[in-house]
Order: C-alpha cells, then sequence, then structure tokens
C-alpha cells in the first residue's frame, strides 16, 4: 500500500511531464492557446534599463517576467538577430549573416534597402510560418523578413516595410487583425527606436537618449491601453525585447582600411564594425597586410573564426573577416558615419539587449539573469504549442518564466518525495516491530487478518 501510494505520485509527476512535451504542430493545444505577441524594439540595450526610468515597462514586467540580460547572436546586427528570434538558429545556419551580403555562385547581393528576394530567407523557417503550417494566421507589423515570400508565403497579415508609419498605426492594424481574426495566433511588431536615437546621437548623449526612452517607455503604455481597451490583455502573451545594444564610436576611434591596403586588391562586401573582405586575387598577400593593420582590429580567415561566433559555415561569409573592437569604425574615407554603433562581438555587454513578457503562460514578478536569444524560439514554440523546427535554442534556460513548467522546484519535489519516502519507511518499520510483539503474546490468525486488510491501513494511506 505504502509502495502503490508512492507510485501514484510519481506516475503523477511523470505523467504531467509527459503530457506537456507531446508538442504536435496540429495538436489541440494549438486551437486553445492564446495569442502570442512579440514585440521589438530596435537597439535597445539591456542597460538602459538600469540608467533611465520606464515607468511602463516597469508595470509590464512587475506582474510578469524580466531576463535583465539576453546574449544575442554574432553580428550583433538588425536583421541576423531578428532572424535569429524567430528562427532560434545562430546566424550561420539562417543565412541572413549581415546588413550587407554577396553570394559568390549566384553572384547576389543583399542589402537592408533591397532584402526582397526569398533566396537569403530560404535556409530557414520562422516561427510565423511554422504557426502557419500548423493551420493558423500570423499578422506583422514591419518586423524584418514578414514581408517577403519566404518558401512562398509571407505573413498571413502584414505592412510593407515604411519607416514613415508610426508606432500607433502599426499597433492599430495588429490589435485589428487579432480581434477581427480569431486564428491570428502570432502577431510580431518591430519598432526603430532606440536604435535610430543610439546611432545619431551616440548612446552616451543621456539628453537624448533619455528623451528617446521615454517615447519608447510611452509606445508601451500604448501597446498595454490599446490591449486592455480590445479586451486583449488578460488574455494575450506579450514578450517585448530587442534585437541589440548599441556602443558609443568616436572619430578617435577609427580605423582606416586604406592605410594598410590598396583598395585594388579587394573589395568590401560590409564595412563596420565587421568588415566582410574578397581578395581579388592575392589571399595570402590581402590577410597579412589586414591582420597587421591596427591593434584594435582582428583579421580571420573565414575558417579560423572562433568556434564561439557561429560564425563560418556559411557560403555567404566571406573569406576574411575583420572584427573591429567595441567602440572602434572601420572606415574607407577617414570620417566617423555614426556616433553610436553595433555589430561587434556578442560577448560584450554593451551589445545585448534584455527581454521582459506578460501574460496567462508567464509566472509573475519572475526575474532571470540570463539567457540566450536563440532560447526564446522554443520558449515561443513551447507557447504556441507547434513542433519547433531544427534550433540552437536550450528551452531548459527559459522553463522557469513559464506557469506550467515544474522548472527548479523539481528538486523541492524530488526532496518531498524522498523525505516522505524515509518517514514513512521508518514509521513502517516501527510499526510492524510493535505488531510483531504484539503476535508474539497471543492471538496469531488475527495477525493474518490484518495484513489482508492492510490497503485500507488508517495510519499509512
Ligand atoms: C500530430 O498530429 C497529426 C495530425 O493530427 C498526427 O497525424 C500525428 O501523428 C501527430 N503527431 C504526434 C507526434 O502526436
Ligand atoms: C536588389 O538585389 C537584386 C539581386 O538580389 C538585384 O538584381 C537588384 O538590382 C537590386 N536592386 C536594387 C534597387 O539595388
Ligand atoms: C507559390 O504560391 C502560389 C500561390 O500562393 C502558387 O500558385 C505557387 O504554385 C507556389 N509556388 C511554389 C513553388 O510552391
Ligand atoms: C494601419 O496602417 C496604415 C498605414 O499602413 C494606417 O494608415 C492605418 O491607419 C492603420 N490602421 C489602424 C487601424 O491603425
Ligand atoms: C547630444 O546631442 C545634441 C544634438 O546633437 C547635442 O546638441 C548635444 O551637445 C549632445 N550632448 C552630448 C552630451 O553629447
Ligand atoms: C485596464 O483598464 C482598467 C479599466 O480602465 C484599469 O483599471 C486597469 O488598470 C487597466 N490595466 C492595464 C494593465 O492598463
Ligand atoms: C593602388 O594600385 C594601383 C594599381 O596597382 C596604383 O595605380 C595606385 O597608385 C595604388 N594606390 C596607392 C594609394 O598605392
Ligand atoms: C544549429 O542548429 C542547426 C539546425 O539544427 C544545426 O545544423 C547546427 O549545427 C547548429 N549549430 C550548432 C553550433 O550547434
Ligand atoms: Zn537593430
Amino acid at each position: 500500500m505504502l509502495l502503490r501510494g508512492l507510485l501514484s505520485v510519481l506516475f503523477a509527476i511523470c505523467g504531467f511531464t509527459i503530457a506537456e512535451n507531446t508538442g504536435n504542430g496540429t495538436s489541440q493545444s494549438v486551437k486553445d492557446s492564446p495569442p502570442l505577441l512579440l514585440v521589438s524594439f530596435d537597439g535597445f540595450r539591456a542597460d538602459y534599463l538600469k540608467q533611465y526610468s520606464f515607468p511602463n515597462l516597469q508595470k509590464f514586467f512587475a506582474d510578469g517576467v524580466l531576463v535583465d540580460d539576453v546574449t544575442n547572436v554574432f553580428t550583433t546586427k538588425t536583421f541576423p538577430n531578428h532572424y535569429s528570434l524567430a528562427t532560434g538558429l545562430y546566424a550561420e545556419s539562417h543565412g541572413i549573416l549581415a546588413s550587407h551580403m554577396y553570394d559568390p555562385e549566384t553572384k547576389k547581393e543583399f542589402s537592408v534597402a533591397n532584402d526582397t528576394d526569398p533566396f537569403w530567407w530560404n535556409e530557414a523557417t520562422p516561427i510565423w510560418l511554422s504557426v502557419q503550417n500548423a493551420g493558423f494566421k500570423s499578422a506583422a507589423a514591419m518586423w524584418p523578413g514578414t514581408d517577403i515570400k519566404i518558401q512562398n508565403q509571407t505573413a498571413t497579415y502584414f505592412l510593407k516595410y515604411n519607416s514613415h508609419v508610426n508606432f500607433e498605426e502599426r499597433l492599430g492594424n495588429l490589435t485589428k487583425w487579432l480581434t477581427e481574426d480569431k486564428s491570428v495566433r502570432i502577431a510580431i511588431l518591430y519598432w526603430e527606436e532606440p536604435d535610430r536615437s543610439g546611432h545619431m546621437y551616440g548612446p552616451e548623449n543621456t539628453t537624448r537618449m533619455s528623451k528617446a526612452l521615454k517615447e519608447v517607455d510611452d509606445n508601451i503604455g500604448l501597446l498595454m491601453d490599446q490591449l486592455n481597451r480590445t479586451g486583449l490583455w488578460d488574455k494575450i502573451n506579450v514578450i517585448v525585447t530587442s534585437d541589440h545594444g548599441m556602443v558609443q564610436c568616436s572619430d578617435k576611434k577609427l580605423i582606416d582600411l586604406n592605410t594598410c591596403l590598396n583598395s585594388s586588391v579587394y573589395t568590401v562586401v560590409d564595412l563596420t564594425p565587421v568588415a566582410a573582405i574578397r581578395p581579388l586575387n592575392d589571399y595570402s598577400s590581402v590577410y597579412n597586410k589586414l591582420r597587421k593593420c591596427h591593434p584594435n582590429m582582428k583579421a580571420y580567415l573565414k575558417a579560423e573564426m572562433p568556434e564561439r561566433l557561429h560564425y563560418k559555415n556559411n557560403e555567404r561569409i566571406q573569406p576574411i573577416i575583420l572584427v573591429a573592437d567595441e567602440g572602434w569604425t572601420i572606415v574607407l574615407d577617414g570620417k566617423l558615419p555614426r556616433l553610436g554603433d553595433h555589430g561587434y562581438d556578442n560577448s560584450l555587454a554593451s551589445m545585448h539587449p534584455f527581454l521582459a513578457a506578460h501574460g496567462p503562460a508567464f509566472r509573475k514578478g519572475y526575474r532571470q539573469q540570463s539567457m540566450n536569444s536563440v532560447d526564446l524560439y522554443p520558449l515561443m514554440c513551447k507557447i504556441l504549442g507547434i513542433l519547433e523546427m531544427p534550433n540552437n535554442g536550450t528551452f531548459n534556460n527559459v522553463r522557469c518564466m513559464l506557469v506550467n513548467q515544474t522548472c527548479t522546484e523539481l528538486a523541492v519535489v524530488v526532496g518531498i518525495v524522498i523525505g516522505v519516502l524515509i518517514l514513512l519507511t521508518t514509521l513502517t518499520c516501527l510499526f510492524r516491530l510493535m505488531k510483531v510483539r504484539d503476535m508474539s503474546s497471543s492471538r496469531p490468525f488475527a495477525r493474518l487478518e490484518l495484513e489482508e486488510d492492510d490497503d485500507d491501513d488508517p495510519l499509512l494511506s
């Protein structure tokens, strides 16, 4: 009886875990799950949260989740990171590697201003397509890639990219789609600030940045109000995050390639802070000159890129990659292009964004120090109840953010089960010992009856 009780406890725990792990793109869970809204405020450096005040954002995660620091992917640029958030893949695996790319086989060129050829995006399946492939709909407002026919499909509802459409209009369209079409399961929203101000004024211009960040916080307020007014707030799961951080640049930190190399011997596919270089013929002479070019810039042959950057295994990565140190700018004309920039090594804290979440799927008042941006994808798949595509994320890194997960409390549960087991074993031994004493005095047959009735023993059930 004791054993049976313990086993049923164990089965209950295991059954719970097993039931949670049977995600299926077409299963019941998608039909019942509330929609998910994913929002990116471009260039929201993690430590802005500590330096500036965000009354609305604070309210948002006070009864939700905050992750202080998100390790994003290299290169820490806008397009690679937005595609990583949507796919859970490193840049080398999803194929959007930089703001400017060149494909040596097809001789095609990519830039953020000319991004519409699906060729560049087809190496991965972003989450909005997985939702559609599971029979549901998606809605998108300017998130990179959502207006492109990736694997022959755009997002179900989308806005063509236009930087002049303001936050309210983007949000208005999304909430309209969410309320009018109940089969919309994922909505994704992109906003250009505080990236734009960070580039223009530099993140250390506190006057300008506090103004830009107040506007961002006002927009978060607008978002909460709008969801509240449309009756979505209590039902919807909302994730607010960003693609990368920002660091101050300076005209005292310039690396001019022309001081090292004659421009006629190579072409530049992308320039700063990570340069992609194609030598025209003599690779080793170009590499040797670039290697010694500047103490604040590293030169790598493609095959020698450090493993941790996950920036090696793709045709679109050029033969030589130059990486400037934090705050340094690679130039060809001796002039500083921007007061703030990003794109640097993704191990730098200044390149990291944050993440906050709110909704029925999330814990309330839960705070976590760190995660990887690729972990977001398996988290979203779990919330939506869809199957994950192969990815580089780890659900275990983020499972504690969710209410329905056993999480680290599993250790506590195991502790309690073991504790109870020890206690019951001790009690059983004592009990048997007492019975043996009873038996030795008299009435041997009564003892046998007792044993048969063991299941209904009041002390142990
Ligand atoms: C997922 O759902 C489909 C369609 O209902 C079904 O054929 C398939 O067996 C399911 N897969 C799993 C792993 O449950
Ligand atoms: C955009 O890129 C394609 C190649 O992918 C090229 O054919 C086209 O000319 C480019 N358009 C512009 C406006 O640069
Ligand atoms: C792409 O979609 C269109 C219509 O949505 C369809 O006619 C066409 O066959 C599809 N092409 C491929 C390659 O799937
Ligand atoms: C949707 O966006 C368009 C601009 O693309 C804007 O004119 C319109 O007002 C927006 N709709 C709502 C409901 O906000
Ligand atoms: C911030 O930017 C403004 C506008 O460019 C400029 O006038 C001001 O001097 C800058 N402040 C600092 C501290 O750099
Ligand atoms: C939603 O609206 C109600 C009623 O106006 C208000 O009491 C509540 O504070 C609002 N909640 C949020 C999160 O804005
Ligand atoms: C670069 O090389 C070209 C061709 O070899 C030569 O004409 C030019 O003077 C060189 N420029 C510099 C700055 O050395
Ligand atoms: C990332 O995931 C992809 C898809 O599963 C896989 O091909 C690739 O090897 C992974 N990268 C690393 C570094 O594990
Ligand atoms: Zn960005």
